[in-house]
């Protein structure tokens, strides 16, 4: 990591949770992320919710619990909604991702790929990566 200017670390959300992966990597490289410049950014279709402040580190409960169980407490946090792609999920996949949209008011038509992503805010984050 030493070797780099800057380091950023995106990962999402499956079924509740960032991967378990994650947080292997924060700690085998703890002293390099703490005396790096690097960032993190969270991938979850929550944070579509832009109403309700889901969007950002503080609404995000996702991001809540990632500073709680995280070492390492990145100095620039970036949370964006990501991608709902029904055709390419696994059957089990689709059903559950289906009723978690259908509890949530999202899209329920399993024959769609929708992007949820607002690239305007994912290109603010990266300017404020880039003057880190
Ligand atoms: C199996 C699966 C489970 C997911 N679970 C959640 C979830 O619990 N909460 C959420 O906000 N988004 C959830 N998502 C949405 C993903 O975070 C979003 O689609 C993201 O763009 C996926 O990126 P990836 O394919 O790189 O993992 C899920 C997506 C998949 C495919």
């Amino acid at each position: 990591m030493g070797s780099y200017d800057k380091v950023l670390i995106g990962a999402s959300i499956r079924y509740g949770h960032l991967n378990k992966q994650l947080y292997k990597f924060i700690s085998a490289n703890l002293s390099q992320l703490k005396s790096n410049k690097v960032a993190f950014f969270c991938v979850n279709l929550t944070a579509r919710k832009e109403d309700q402040g889901k969007d950002t580190p503080e609404g995000s409960a996702y991001i809540k619990t990632f500073l709680k169980k995280s070492p390492w407490q990145p100095t620039l946090v970036g949370v964006f909604a990501g991608a709902l792609y029904y055709p390419r999920y696994k059957w089990f996949d689709r059903v559950m991702i289906r009723f978690i949209m259908s509890m949530t008011g999202g899209e329920t038509d399993t024959t769609k790929e929708v992007e949820y992503t607002n690239w305007e805010k994912v290109s603010l984050f990266a300017q404020k990566f880039a003057q880190m």
